[in-house]
Protein backbone atom coordinates (compact mmCIF):
# COMPACT_ATOMS: atom_id res chain seq x y z
CA UNK A 1 0.00 0.00 0.00
CA UNK A 2 1.36 3.49 -0.80
CA UNK A 3 0.48 6.37 2.05
CA UNK A 4 0.34 10.16 1.67
CA UNK A 5 0.50 12.44 4.32
CA UNK A 6 -3.21 13.87 3.29
CA UNK A 7 -2.47 17.40 3.57
CA UNK A 8 -0.01 17.54 6.49
CA UNK A 9 3.42 18.77 6.09
CA UNK A 10 5.22 15.50 7.54
CA UNK A 11 3.43 12.13 8.51
CA UNK A 12 4.71 12.82 12.24
CA UNK A 13 1.59 15.61 12.75
CA UNK A 14 -0.60 13.36 10.91
CA UNK A 15 0.12 10.46 13.05
CA UNK A 16 -0.31 12.83 15.84
CA UNK A 17 -3.49 14.37 14.64
CA UNK A 18 -4.88 10.81 13.87
CA UNK A 19 -5.15 9.93 17.67
CA UNK A 20 -8.57 10.72 18.55
CA UNK A 21 -9.45 8.03 15.96
CA UNK A 22 -6.36 5.90 16.33
CA UNK A 23 -7.23 5.28 19.96
CA UNK A 24 -10.97 4.33 19.32
CA UNK A 25 -10.09 1.76 17.48
CA UNK A 26 -7.61 0.64 20.37
CA UNK A 27 -10.75 0.69 22.71
CA UNK A 28 -13.78 -0.49 20.16
CA UNK A 29 -15.57 -3.78 21.47
CA UNK A 30 -13.00 -3.83 24.16
CA UNK A 31 -15.10 -2.09 27.02
CA UNK A 32 -17.37 -4.40 28.41
CA UNK A 33 -19.66 -2.12 30.42
CA UNK A 34 -21.87 -4.78 32.53
CA UNK A 35 -18.54 -6.18 34.62
CA UNK A 36 -17.00 -2.89 34.22
CA UNK A 37 -14.12 -4.59 33.08
CA UNK A 38 -12.10 -5.08 29.45
CA UNK A 39 -12.96 -7.69 27.29
CA UNK A 40 -9.46 -9.43 25.81
CA UNK A 41 -10.46 -12.22 24.39
CA UNK A 42 -7.14 -12.42 22.63
CA UNK A 43 -5.05 -12.88 25.72
CA UNK A 44 -5.95 -16.81 25.39
CA UNK A 45 -6.33 -16.36 29.49
CA UNK A 46 -9.12 -17.13 31.45
CA UNK A 47 -9.96 -15.57 35.41
CA UNK A 48 -8.22 -18.21 37.01
CA UNK A 49 -4.95 -18.11 35.56
CA UNK A 50 -4.93 -14.22 35.48
CA UNK A 51 -5.12 -14.39 38.78
CA UNK A 52 -2.19 -16.59 39.32
CA UNK A 53 0.36 -14.43 38.13
CA UNK A 54 2.68 -12.32 40.84
CA UNK A 55 4.68 -10.09 38.65
CA UNK A 56 4.43 -9.16 35.28
CA UNK A 57 7.71 -7.91 33.54
CA UNK A 58 7.13 -5.92 29.96
CA UNK A 59 9.79 -5.47 27.44
CA UNK A 60 9.83 -3.43 24.20
CA UNK A 61 12.90 -1.02 23.16
CA UNK A 62 12.87 2.99 22.32
CA UNK A 63 9.59 4.14 22.73
CA UNK A 64 7.97 0.80 22.90
CA UNK A 65 9.93 0.69 26.42
CA UNK A 66 8.55 3.83 27.76
CA UNK A 67 5.13 3.28 27.00
CA UNK A 68 5.81 -0.44 29.12
CA UNK A 69 6.66 2.12 31.98
CA UNK A 70 3.63 3.64 32.09
CA UNK A 71 1.69 0.37 31.10
CA UNK A 72 3.51 -0.89 34.34
CA UNK A 73 2.18 1.68 36.73
CA UNK A 74 -1.23 1.26 35.30
CA UNK A 75 -0.97 -2.29 36.25
CA UNK A 76 0.57 -1.83 39.33
CA UNK A 77 -2.01 0.61 40.57
CA UNK A 78 -5.37 -0.77 39.16
CA UNK A 79 -4.34 -4.50 39.95
CA UNK A 80 -2.02 -4.20 42.49
CA UNK A 81 0.02 -6.75 41.01
CA UNK A 82 4.16 -6.27 40.94
CA UNK A 83 5.06 -4.60 37.13
CA UNK A 84 8.57 -3.71 35.78
CA UNK A 85 9.50 -2.86 32.27
CA UNK A 86 13.18 -3.36 30.82
CA UNK A 87 14.88 -2.74 27.32
CA UNK A 88 14.17 -5.84 25.49
CA UNK A 89 17.99 -5.33 24.57
CA UNK A 90 19.11 -5.21 28.22
CA UNK A 91 16.92 -7.78 29.45
CA UNK A 92 17.74 -10.43 26.64
CA UNK A 93 21.78 -10.39 27.35
CA UNK A 94 21.43 -10.50 31.34
CA UNK A 95 20.65 -14.30 31.46
CA UNK A 96 17.30 -13.31 32.93
CA UNK A 97 15.50 -15.54 35.79
CA UNK A 98 12.25 -16.83 33.96
CA UNK A 99 9.75 -17.25 36.49
CA UNK A 100 6.39 -19.18 36.16
CA UNK A 101 4.14 -16.54 37.87
CA UNK A 102 5.33 -13.78 36.18
CA UNK A 103 3.44 -12.34 32.89
CA UNK A 104 5.76 -11.65 30.61
CA UNK A 105 5.11 -8.76 27.66
CA UNK A 106 6.39 -7.76 24.97
CA UNK A 107 5.40 -4.38 23.07
CA UNK A 108 6.03 -3.14 19.28
CA UNK A 109 4.95 -1.43 17.20
CA UNK A 110 6.51 -2.96 13.58
CA UNK A 111 6.29 -6.25 16.17
CA UNK A 112 9.49 -6.96 14.10
CA UNK A 113 12.59 -5.44 16.08
CA UNK A 114 15.01 -8.12 16.61
CA UNK A 115 16.02 -7.29 20.18
CA UNK A 116 12.54 -7.41 21.31
CA UNK A 117 11.47 -11.17 19.05
CA UNK A 118 14.90 -12.55 20.89
CA UNK A 119 13.49 -11.91 23.96
CA UNK A 120 10.31 -13.29 23.84
CA UNK A 121 11.84 -16.24 22.04
CA UNK A 122 14.31 -16.88 25.31
CA UNK A 123 11.15 -16.34 27.79
CA UNK A 124 9.67 -19.49 25.60
CA UNK A 125 12.58 -21.09 25.37
CA UNK A 126 12.18 -21.15 29.75
CA UNK A 127 8.85 -21.55 29.55
CA UNK A 128 7.74 -18.23 30.24
CA UNK A 129 3.83 -16.77 29.31
CA UNK A 130 4.55 -13.94 26.89
CA UNK A 131 1.70 -12.04 25.67
CA UNK A 132 2.12 -9.29 22.58
CA UNK A 133 1.09 -5.86 22.30
CA UNK A 134 1.96 -5.40 18.76
CA UNK A 135 0.42 -3.01 16.21
CA UNK A 136 1.58 -4.82 13.07
CA UNK A 137 -0.68 -7.79 12.47
CA UNK A 138 1.11 -11.36 11.71
CA UNK A 139 4.42 -9.33 12.28
CA UNK A 140 6.95 -11.85 13.86
CA UNK A 141 6.74 -10.90 17.53
CA UNK A 142 2.75 -11.32 17.19
CA UNK A 143 3.23 -14.73 15.98
CA UNK A 144 6.02 -16.11 18.15
CA UNK A 145 3.57 -14.50 21.83
CA UNK A 146 1.34 -16.91 23.21
CA UNK A 147 -1.29 -14.37 23.20
CA UNK A 148 -2.02 -10.95 23.15
CA UNK A 149 -3.80 -7.51 21.74
CA UNK A 150 -3.29 -5.68 18.38
CA UNK A 151 -3.42 -1.84 19.05
CA UNK A 152 -5.16 -1.18 15.34
CA UNK A 153 -3.88 1.92 15.29
CA UNK A 154 -3.29 1.80 11.42
CA UNK A 155 0.04 2.15 9.69
CA UNK A 156 2.92 4.76 11.63
CA UNK A 157 5.01 5.99 9.00
CA UNK A 158 7.06 8.39 10.55
CA UNK A 159 10.32 6.75 12.28
CA UNK A 160 9.73 8.57 15.97
CA UNK A 161 6.31 6.69 17.48
CA UNK A 162 3.00 8.94 18.39
CA UNK A 163 -0.03 6.97 17.95
CA UNK A 164 1.68 3.42 18.19
CA UNK A 165 2.73 4.87 22.13
CA UNK A 166 -0.64 6.52 22.79
CA UNK A 167 -2.48 3.26 22.06
CA UNK A 168 0.36 1.11 23.64
CA UNK A 169 -0.90 3.20 27.18
CA UNK A 170 -4.74 2.40 25.79
CA UNK A 171 -3.85 -1.03 25.83
CA UNK A 172 -2.21 -1.40 28.82
CA UNK A 173 -4.95 0.54 30.62
CA UNK A 174 -7.49 -2.15 29.37
CA UNK A 175 -4.86 -5.05 30.30
CA UNK A 176 -4.35 -3.50 34.01
CA UNK A 177 -8.51 -3.02 34.37
CA UNK A 178 -8.44 -6.55 33.34
CA UNK A 179 -6.24 -7.97 35.62
CA UNK A 180 -7.74 -5.50 38.45
CA UNK A 181 -11.11 -6.88 37.96
CA UNK A 182 -10.17 -10.64 38.61
CA UNK A 183 -8.12 -9.45 41.53
CA UNK A 184 -9.25 -6.44 43.70
CA UNK A 185 -10.38 -3.67 41.73
CA UNK A 186 -14.05 -3.06 42.79
CA UNK A 187 -16.78 -2.88 40.58
CA UNK A 188 -17.03 1.05 40.99
CA UNK A 189 -13.60 1.65 40.13
CA UNK A 190 -13.98 0.08 37.45
CA UNK A 191 -17.03 1.84 35.94
CA UNK A 192 -14.14 4.73 36.67
CA UNK A 193 -11.81 3.53 34.66
CA UNK A 194 -14.01 2.70 31.79
CA UNK A 195 -15.82 5.94 31.93
CA UNK A 196 -12.25 7.70 32.06
CA UNK A 197 -11.06 5.73 28.61
CA UNK A 198 -14.14 6.64 26.59
CA UNK A 199 -13.47 10.47 27.24
CA UNK A 200 -10.28 10.53 25.96
CA UNK A 201 -10.66 10.60 22.26
CA UNK A 202 -12.17 13.57 22.66
CA UNK A 203 -9.73 15.33 25.52
CA UNK A 204 -7.27 14.35 22.74
CA UNK A 205 -8.81 16.59 20.19
CA UNK A 206 -9.39 19.35 22.78
CA UNK A 207 -5.29 19.51 23.13
CA UNK A 208 -4.87 19.12 19.73
CA UNK A 209 -7.32 22.72 19.67
CA UNK A 210 -4.05 24.07 21.32
CA UNK A 211 -1.33 23.07 18.35
CA UNK A 212 -0.63 26.88 17.75
CA UNK A 213 0.26 27.77 20.95
CA UNK A 214 2.51 24.82 21.43
CA UNK A 215 4.50 25.68 17.70
CA UNK A 216 5.17 28.71 19.09
CA UNK A 217 6.74 27.60 22.48
CA UNK A 218 8.34 24.92 20.58
CA UNK A 219 9.94 27.50 18.64
CA UNK A 220 10.82 29.64 21.74
CA UNK A 221 12.69 26.83 23.16
CA UNK A 222 14.64 24.81 20.18
CA UNK A 223 16.94 27.82 20.07
CA UNK A 224 18.39 26.07 23.37
CA UNK A 225 21.06 23.31 23.03
CA UNK A 226 19.52 21.31 26.12
CA UNK A 227 15.74 20.75 27.84
CA UNK A 228 15.78 18.84 31.04
CA UNK A 229 12.24 17.26 31.26
CA UNK A 230 11.17 16.33 35.12
CA UNK A 231 8.09 14.58 36.36
CA UNK A 232 7.21 12.03 39.36
CA UNK A 233 5.66 9.26 39.55
CA UNK A 234 2.96 8.70 37.16
CA UNK A 235 4.72 11.74 35.67
CA UNK A 236 8.25 10.60 35.25
CA UNK A 237 7.41 8.00 32.18
CA UNK A 238 5.79 11.04 30.59
CA UNK A 239 8.62 13.00 30.99
CA UNK A 240 11.22 10.36 29.17
CA UNK A 241 9.10 9.67 26.41
CA UNK A 242 9.07 13.73 26.25
CA UNK A 243 12.38 13.86 26.13
CA UNK A 244 12.73 10.88 23.62
CA UNK A 245 10.79 12.72 21.38
CA UNK A 246 12.33 15.48 21.43
CA UNK A 247 15.84 14.32 21.01
CA UNK A 248 14.64 12.33 18.46
CA UNK A 249 13.46 14.26 15.72
CA UNK A 250 14.63 17.93 16.86
CA UNK A 251 18.26 16.91 17.62
CA UNK A 252 18.39 19.00 21.21
CA UNK A 253 19.84 17.13 23.60
CA UNK A 254 16.87 15.85 26.04
CA UNK A 255 17.39 14.83 29.71
CA UNK A 256 14.33 13.42 31.57
CA UNK A 257 14.73 13.19 35.71
CA UNK A 258 12.58 12.22 38.32
CA UNK A 259 11.69 15.83 39.91
CA UNK A 260 12.76 14.13 43.08
CA UNK A 261 16.53 13.46 42.01
CA UNK A 262 17.11 17.17 40.73
CA UNK A 263 18.85 18.02 44.06
CA UNK A 264 21.24 14.64 43.72
CA UNK A 265 23.08 15.74 40.53
CA UNK A 266 21.47 18.08 37.76
CA UNK A 267 20.31 20.51 39.43
CA UNK A 268 24.24 21.67 38.51
CA UNK A 269 23.14 21.94 35.36
CA UNK A 270 19.80 24.47 36.43
CA UNK A 271 20.68 28.04 34.76
CA UNK A 272 19.35 30.57 32.11
CA UNK A 273 20.09 28.12 29.38
CA UNK A 274 18.70 24.97 30.22
CA UNK A 275 15.04 24.82 29.81
CA UNK A 276 13.29 22.57 31.68
CA UNK A 277 9.70 20.60 30.63
CA UNK A 278 7.81 19.95 34.01
CA UNK A 279 5.17 17.45 34.18
CA UNK A 280 2.91 18.25 36.73
CA UNK A 281 -0.80 16.46 37.11
CA UNK A 282 -3.14 17.73 39.75
CA UNK A 283 -2.59 14.81 42.07
CA UNK A 284 -0.73 14.41 45.57
CA UNK A 285 2.61 15.41 43.95
CA UNK A 286 1.82 18.45 42.56
CA UNK A 287 3.10 20.45 45.73
CA UNK A 288 6.08 18.46 45.40
CA UNK A 289 6.27 19.31 41.86
CA UNK A 290 5.78 22.68 42.71
CA UNK A 291 8.73 23.15 44.91
CA UNK A 292 10.92 21.50 42.47
CA UNK A 293 10.28 24.15 40.13
CA UNK A 294 10.71 26.78 42.62
CA UNK A 295 14.27 25.25 42.96
CA UNK A 296 14.87 25.66 38.98
CA UNK A 297 13.39 29.02 39.19
CA UNK A 298 15.50 30.24 41.61
CA UNK A 299 18.57 29.08 39.38
CA UNK A 300 17.05 30.98 36.39
CA UNK A 301 16.28 28.10 35.23
CA UNK A 302 12.84 28.72 32.55
CA UNK A 303 10.24 26.61 33.26
CA UNK A 304 7.33 25.10 30.85
CA UNK A 305 4.88 23.67 32.84
CA UNK A 306 2.52 20.51 31.17
CA UNK A 307 -0.29 20.17 33.94
CA UNK A 308 -3.88 20.64 34.72
CA UNK A 309 -3.95 24.09 36.64
CA UNK A 310 -1.84 27.00 36.27
CA UNK A 311 0.64 27.53 38.53
CA UNK A 312 1.81 30.88 40.42
CA UNK A 313 3.36 32.63 37.14
CA UNK A 314 6.77 32.99 39.50
CA UNK A 315 6.97 29.25 38.98
CA UNK A 316 6.17 28.85 35.54
CA UNK A 317 7.31 31.33 32.62
CA UNK A 318 5.21 29.36 30.25
CA UNK A 319 2.18 26.78 30.35
CA UNK A 320 0.37 23.71 28.85
CA UNK A 321 -2.99 23.00 30.31
CA UNK A 322 -4.63 19.42 29.27
CA UNK A 323 -7.82 18.47 30.59
CA UNK A 324 -8.15 16.34 33.71
CA UNK A 325 -9.11 12.55 33.44
CA UNK A 326 -9.03 10.13 36.02
CA UNK A 327 -5.66 10.17 37.90
CA UNK A 328 -4.39 6.83 36.26
CA UNK A 329 -5.31 7.51 33.07
CA UNK A 330 -4.05 11.24 33.04
CA UNK A 331 -0.13 10.35 31.81
CA UNK A 332 -1.68 9.12 28.43
CA UNK A 333 -3.28 12.67 28.06
CA UNK A 334 -0.26 14.49 28.92
CA UNK A 335 1.97 13.38 26.90
CA UNK A 336 0.05 14.79 23.88
CA UNK A 337 1.65 18.00 23.90
CA UNK A 338 5.11 16.85 24.36
CA UNK A 339 4.30 15.01 20.47
CA UNK A 340 3.46 18.18 19.25
CA UNK A 341 5.74 20.10 20.91
CA UNK A 342 8.93 18.04 19.74
CA UNK A 343 7.01 18.27 15.85
CA UNK A 344 7.24 21.99 15.78
CA UNK A 345 10.63 21.84 17.36
CA UNK A 346 11.85 19.69 14.72
CA UNK A 347 10.00 22.47 11.89
CA UNK A 348 11.47 25.03 13.39
CA UNK A 349 14.98 23.74 13.58
CA UNK A 350 14.46 22.35 9.68
CA UNK A 351 15.15 18.81 10.63
CA UNK A 352 14.12 16.02 8.56
CA UNK A 353 11.56 15.38 10.64
CA UNK A 354 10.08 11.91 9.30
CA UNK A 355 13.39 10.62 8.83
CA UNK A 356 15.47 11.66 11.59
CA UNK A 357 19.51 11.09 11.25
CA UNK A 358 20.87 7.79 11.97
CA UNK A 359 17.65 6.36 13.15
CA UNK A 360 15.69 3.79 11.28
CA UNK A 361 11.96 2.87 11.86
CA UNK A 362 12.37 -0.60 13.41
CA UNK A 363 15.69 -2.05 13.70
CA UNK A 364 15.43 -5.86 12.60
CA UNK A 365 19.47 -6.34 13.25
CA UNK A 366 21.01 -7.14 16.72
C1 LIG B 1 13.29 2.12 16.60
C2 LIG B 1 12.44 3.36 16.32
C3 LIG B 1 11.68 3.79 17.57
C4 LIG B 1 10.89 2.64 18.14
C5 LIG B 1 11.77 1.41 18.39
C6 LIG B 1 10.95 0.17 18.74
O1 LIG B 1 14.35 2.46 17.42
O2 LIG B 1 13.26 4.41 15.85
O3 LIG B 1 10.80 4.87 17.25
O4 LIG B 1 10.24 3.04 19.33
O5 LIG B 1 12.52 1.08 17.23
O6 LIG B 1 10.17 -0.18 17.63
P1 LIG B 1 8.95 -1.18 17.71
O7 LIG B 1 8.48 -1.35 16.29
O8 LIG B 1 9.46 -2.45 18.31
O9 LIG B 1 7.91 -0.54 18.58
Amino acid sequence: ASYDTAGHAHFLVKEIHEQPTSVERTLSGRIDQRFSTAHLGGLNMDAREARAFRRVKILGCGSAYYSGELGAQLIEELARIPAHAEPASEFRYRNPVIEADTLYIAVSQSGETYDTLAAVQEIKRKGGKVLGVVNTVGSAIARECDGGMYLHAGPEISVASTKAFTSTAIAFALIALHLGRVHDLSPADGRRICAGLKAIPDQIRQILEQEKVIADLAAKYSGHEGMMFIGRVRGYPVAREGAQKLKEVSYVHAEAYPASELKHGPLALIGPDLPTVAIVPDDELRDKNLTAMGEIRARSGPVLMVGHTAPDPKLAEDCILVPKNEPELDPILLGIPLQLFAYYAAVALERDVDKPRNLAKSVTVE
